[in-house]
C-alpha cells in the first residue's frame, strides 16, 4: 500500500514532504533513480521502460524513482544502451534521450554508529571526594546556575560536559549563555540515526514531528524498534532534553528535535539522499553520528545521489542559507583510521567534530584528519556523557565516542541559530573555526596557520567554547558567497620511491588565476588524486601551501592492505583557511614502507574553495556527476605553457598544462596530451631552477616551467646532495613554522643505511594492474583511440564498435548524459563491494 494515500486522508499540511514517500518493497521490487532532462515527462519514461513512476526523489530536482518487479538485469541500463545504439544508426528522438543519469538501487549495509561504550569506573560517580577549594567554588556555582535557571533535572549534576565542577574549565562553557536566555528557542536539529523516542518524558515536549521520518520502516514516527535502537535517542537528549524533572538537560533545551531513522536496516542511496534533505526548510541542523566502518581499512564515500543531496541542501535548504551537517569524525584512531578516508566527514559541506574527554585529553578512539574542524566533549578518562535514554523516564550515563561529540556540537550550533538564524552554512564554519580554543598545546601537534589560528590534526581548531562562539555570533558579518578555483589535472606518472623519501609535485597558483575564478581567500582545499599501489596503507600524502602550512591529507594505516591505491579519491583540508592561495602548492606522496608493495603516483587535481571577490559574480556549483574529475565535457584551452626547461631529462612531467580558459575560469581544463613516455628519472639539477626562487623549495630542484615543478629522488647521488641541503632548509623552516609540531611527517629525512639497502633489495612482484581503473578512463577522455581505451572497453565487457561510435560522436549533451549513465552502473557495482563491511 502506498503511504501517500494514507497521508492524504490525514490531510495535515506539514506532511507535504512525507507525502512523496512511498513504502519500498525490496523483496519484490527493483528501484531505479533517473535524473531526467526537465522537459522529459517521467510518465513517458516509465511507459517506455515498463516501469512504475514512484515519484520524485526527495528534494532533488528532476530526479525520479521508478520501480518494477525484481530481476537480475538492470533493465534501464539495457534499454539505454540499446537506445544509444539505435540513435547512432537511425537517429531521431526518443524519450530516453532525456535520461541524464540512471542508477539501479542496491541495499547497502548499515552505516556504523560511532558510539563507544566506555568502561565505567567508580571514580567520577561522586566527584565530591576530589573536591578542593576551587572545586568547592565550582560546585557552588553549579548549584547557583541550576537555581537561577530553575534546573531540577535529577542528573544535571552528572552532566559534567555542561558544567564540570571537577576538572574545572573542561566543559562546553554554556551556562552564561543560558543565563542570557539563549537556550535553542526556535532552532531545530534533526538526529539522523536509529530512531528517536518521541514518547520519552525528556524529549516529547521538544519533539518536532514535521521534521521526522522513519526511512527504515516507512512510517512517520522514527520510533526505536530494535533492542539496540538507543543511539539516536541518546544523541537527541544531548541536544534537546527538556528542562524538567527527568534525567538531565540538553545543551539547547528549548530547541526542537527531529528524528530521521536510517541506521536500523539496510537502505538504498536513493532513500539516504531523501533522508539527508528531509524537511530541509525546517530542520536546520542534521546531526550524523555514523559513517563507514572505522576499521582502518575502509575508504568509502557517499554515492552520487547522496552527494547531490548534500550539495542541494547547502544550496537550497533552510531557505537557501544551507543546511548545517554535523558529522562525528569517527572512532577508529586506534586502528590508525583517519577521517579523510570517509567521504562524509571530509565533505566540505559537513562540520566534522572529534572528541576530547573530561580531562581535556584526546581519547584513544577519536580520529584525526585535516578535514576535522573542531572537537568537543565525550567519553574517556573514565567517564562518558550522561543523557536521556529510550523509555519514558530513562537515563544513560555511558554515551560516548565521537557519536556523543557531534550532537553536542549540533546543540551548540542550535544556540547560535537562535540568535543568528541568518547565518549560512559557511558562516557557521567560519564562526566555529574562529572561536575554537586550542587545548593540550604541548602534545597536540599544533601549527600556526596563515591567519594566526592554531590547527592540530588531532583537535582541529580546538574545542568549542559555547560562550565564545555565541558571543562572536552576535556580531558576525556574513561572508560573501562561495567561489572556487580548480587546477588542471596534473599528470605525474612516476613510481613512488619507498622509504622516507617522497615524490613531490608542485603547482603554481597565480593571482590572475584566482582573480579570474573570483576567489578572494580560501576556506576548504580539496585534492583529488589517483595512485596505483599494491598496499594502500603504506602511503601518506601531505599538502604544503604557499604559506608553508601543512595538511596531512593521508596517513599510513597499518591495517589497510587494499591493493587499489587511490581511485579519484578526494581528500579535504580546512588547515588553509584564510590563506590567499597564491603561490606554489606542493603535494608530497610517500610510500613509507620498503617492501614488495610499490606504486605509481598518476595524477592529482587541486581545488581551492573560498569566499568570492565579487559576490554578484558568484554562481552555484553545478550538481556533481561521476565524471566531474574526468573532465570530458570541457573545452580545450588555447594557451599552453612551455615544456620542460633544457637540461632536465624529460621524465613524465606535466609538460603541457593548460591555463584556465577564460570562459571557464573556475573549472579544470584538460592537458593537451598525456605524458606517458616513461623515461628513467635521472633528474639533474637544472640551471633554470633558480628561476623558481620564490618557491619555498631549495633552488636546486629541477624546474620545468614557471607553473610546475617536479622532482624525484631516485638517484642516490642526488639524494645525498639533496638531503643535506634540504635537511638544513627544513631545519630552518621547521624551527620557524613548526616549533610545536614534533612529529611532522612531511619532511624528507636522510635515508638510514638499512633503508637505502632496502630500496634496492626486496622481491618485487609482477607488473601492476590488469584490471580496469578509473584513472585509465580519465586518460581515455583525452587520448581518443589509444590502446588503453580499447582495452578499457573490452574490460567492461562491451563491444568495441559501440565504444568507437560513442567516442566519435559529437561532444553534445546527450553523449555526456549517456556516458554518465554508463558510469553509474559501474559505480553501483563498485559500491556493492565497498559497503560490505558496514554494520
Ligand atoms: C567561558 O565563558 C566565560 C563567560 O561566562 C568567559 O569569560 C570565558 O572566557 C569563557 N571561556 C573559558 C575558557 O572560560
Ligand atoms: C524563528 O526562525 C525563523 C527561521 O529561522 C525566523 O524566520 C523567525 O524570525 C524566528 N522567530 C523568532 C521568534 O526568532
Ligand atoms: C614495482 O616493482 C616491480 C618488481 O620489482 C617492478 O617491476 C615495477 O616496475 C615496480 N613498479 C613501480 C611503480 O615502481
Amino acid at each position: 500500500m502506498r503511504l501517500h494515500s494514507i497521508l492524504g486522508l490525514v490531510g495535515l499540511g506539514y506532511l507535504a514532504s512525507a507525502s512523496n514517500l512511498h513504502a519500498r518493497n525490496y523483496e519484490a521490487q527493483d528501484y531505479y533513480v533517473l535524473h531526467l532532462d526537465p522537459t522529459t515527462p517521467p510518465s513517458q519514461v516509465a511507459v517506455k521502460l515498463g516501469l512504475t513512476h514512484e515519484g520524485p526523489l526527495g528534494e532533488l530536482q528532476d530526479h525520479h524513482v521508478f520501480s518494477c518487479h525484481k530481476q537480475e538485469e538492470d533493465v534501464v541500463h539495457t534499454a539505454l544502451k540499446e537506445r544509444r545504439r539505435r540513435k547512432r544508426s537511425i537517429g531521431g528522438y526518443d524519450v530516453l534521450d532525456g535520461v541524464k543519469l540512471a542508477q539501479k538501487q542496491k541495499l547497502k549495509a548499515r552505516m556504523e554508529k560511532r558510539g563507544i561504550i566506555p568502561p565505567r569506573p567508580a571514580g567520577y560517580a561522586s566527584p565530591i571526594e576530589e573536591r578542593q577549594t576551587p572545586e568547592e567554588a565550582a560546585v557552588a556555582k553549579q548549584a547557583s546556575v541550576a537555581a537561577a535557571l530553575g534546573i531540577q533535572d535529577p542528573i544535571f549534576n552528572e552532566q559534567w560536559h555542561l558544567f564540570n565542577p571537577v576538572q574545572i574549565g573542561h566543559d562546553v562553557n554554556v551556562t552564561d549563555i543560558w543565563m542570557q536566555g539563549i537556550t535553542g528557542h526556535n532552532a531545530t536539529v534533526a538526529i539522523v540515526d536509529d530512531g528517536l523516542d518521541m514518547y520519552s518524558d525528556d524529549l516529547k515536549d521538544n519533539y518536532f514531528a514535521e521534521g521526522s521520518y522513519d526511512f527504515n520502516d516507512n512510517q512517520l514516527e522514527p520510533k526505536p524498534v530494535l533492542s539496540d535502537d538507543k543511539h539516536g535517542t541518546r544523541c537527541a537528549g544531548e541536544v534537546s532534553a527538556v528542562k524538567n524533572n527527568v534525567c538531565g538537560v540538553g545543551v539547547a533545551w528549548d530547541s526542537k528535535i527531529a528524528g530521521i531513522r536510517i541506521l536500523s536496516k539496510m537502505i538504498t542511496d536513493a532513500d539516504e539522499a531523501i533522508a539527508m534533505n528531509y524537511a530541509y526548510q525546517k530542520n536546520q541542523i542534521y546531526s550524523c553520528s555514523w559513517g563507514p566502518p572505522d576499521d582502518g581499512r575502509s575508504m568509502d564515500a557517499p554515492g552520487i545521489l547522496i552527494k547531490r543531496a548534500m550539495l542541494n541542501a547547502v544550496q537550497n535548504g533552510r531557505g537557501g542559507l544551507g543546511s548545517i551537517y554535523v558529522f562525528a569524525s569517527g572512532n577508529g584512531a586506534m586502528n590508525e583510521d583517519n577521517c579523510n578516508f570517509d567521504g562524509y566527514t571530509n565533505s566540505i559541506y559537513s562540520i566534522t567534530v572529534g572528541a576530547i574527554d573530561r580531562k581535556g585529553l584526546h581519547p584513544y578512539y577519536s580520529e584525526k584528519c585535516s578535514a576535522q574542524l573542531v572537537v568537543t566533549y565525550s567519553s574517556g578518562s573514565g567517564d562518558a556523557i550522561h543523557t536521556t535514554d529510550v523509555g519514558t523516564n530513562a537515563c544513560y550515563s555511558g554515551h560516548g565516542g565521537t557519536s556523543a561529540a557531534a550532537p553536542l556540537a549540533a546543540g551548540i550550533f542550535a544556540l547560535v541559530l537562535q540568535i543568528r538564524p541568518d547565518l549560512t552554512w559557511r558562516d557557521m564554519q567560519y564562526l566555529v573555526m574562529q572561536t575554537a580554543l586550542p587545548i593540550d598545546l604541548e602534545t597536540g601537534e599544533w601549527q600556526t596557520t596563515s591567519i594566526g589560528r592554531k590547527f592540530s590534526h588531532t583537535f582541529g581548531y580546538g574545542k568549542i567554547d559555547t560562550w565564545a562562539t555565541v558571543e562572536a555570533a552576535k556580531t558576525f558579518q556574513n561572508v560573501k558567497p562561495q567561489a572556487w578555483y580548480y587546477s588542471p589535472w596534473i599528470h605525474v606518472n612516476q613510481a613512488i620511491p619507498q622509504g622516507d623519501q617522497g615524490l613531490a609535485v608542485s603547482f603554481e597558483v597565480t593571482a590572475d588565476m584566482l582573480m579570474a575564478a573570483n576567489v578572494e581567500r580560501l576556506e576548504h582545499v580539496t585534492v583529488s588524486m589517483n595512485i596505483d599501489h599494491k598496499r594502500r596503507g603504506d602511503l601518506s600524502v601531505d599538502l604544503v601551501s604557499p604559506d608553508k602550512v601543512i595538511s596531512h591529507l593521508s596517513v599510513t594505516r597499518r591495517l589497510d592492505t587494499a591493493a587499489e591505491g587511490y581511485n579519484d579519491w578526494t581528500f579535504m583540508s580546512v588547515v588553509h583557511w584564510g590563506e590567499s592561495g597564491i603561490g606554489t602548492w606542493t603535494i608530497i606522496v610517500k610510500d613509507t614502507v620498503v617492501n614488495e608493495f610499490n606504486g605509481t603516483f598518476i595524477d592529482w587535481h587541486l581545488k581551492l574553495w573560498g569566499e568570492s571577490i565579487d559576490a554578484s559574480k558568484a554562481t552555484l556549483l553545478p550538481m556533481p556527476s561521476e565524471h566531474d574529475d574526468d573532465n570530458h565535457d570541457l573545452v580545450v584551452s588555447t594557451t599552453t605553457i612551455a615544456g620542460a626547461t633544457t637540461s632536465v631529462t624529460p621524465v613524465a612531467t606535466p609538460t603541457s598544462l593548460m591555463a584556465n580558459p577564460t570562459d571557464h575560469p573556475d573549472r579544470p581544463t584538460k592537458p593537451t596530451g598525456t605524458t606517458d613516455e616513461e623515461t628513467s628519472a635521472t633528474a639533474t639539477s637544472s640551471p633554470a631552477a633558480t628561476t623558481s626562487a620564490s618557491s619555498w623549495l631549495p633552488s636546486f630542484f629541477p624546474t620545468f616551467s614557471s607553473k610546475t615543478q617536479f622532482w624525484i629522488y631516485g638517484a642516490a647521488a642526488l639524494i645525498l646532495i639533496f638531503c643535506s641541503a634540504l635537511g638544513i632548509y627544513l631545519y630552518m623552516a621547521r624551527r620557524k613554522r613548526l616549533r610545536n609540531n614534533p612529529r611532522d611527517e612531511w619532511e624528507f629525512d636522510l635515508l638510514e643505511e638499512d633503508e637505502t639497502e632496502g630500496l634496492t633489495g626486496g622481491g618485487k612482484k609482477g607488473t601492476k594492474k590488469g584490471g580496469k581503473r578509473r584513472a585509465g578512463e580519465l586518460y581515455d577522455a583525452f587520448a581518443a583511440g589509444s590502446d588503453e581505451e580499447s582495452e578499457e572497453y573490452l574490460d567492461e565487457g562491451g563491444d568495441e564498435r559501440e565504444k568507437k561510435l560513442y567516442e566519435s560522436d559529437d561532444e553534445g549533451k546527450h553523449v555526456i548524459g549517456e556516458d554518465e549513465d554508463e558510469e553509474e552502473g559501474d559505480h553501483n557495482e563498485k559500491n556493492q563491494g565497498e559497503h560490505l563491511l558496514r554494520k
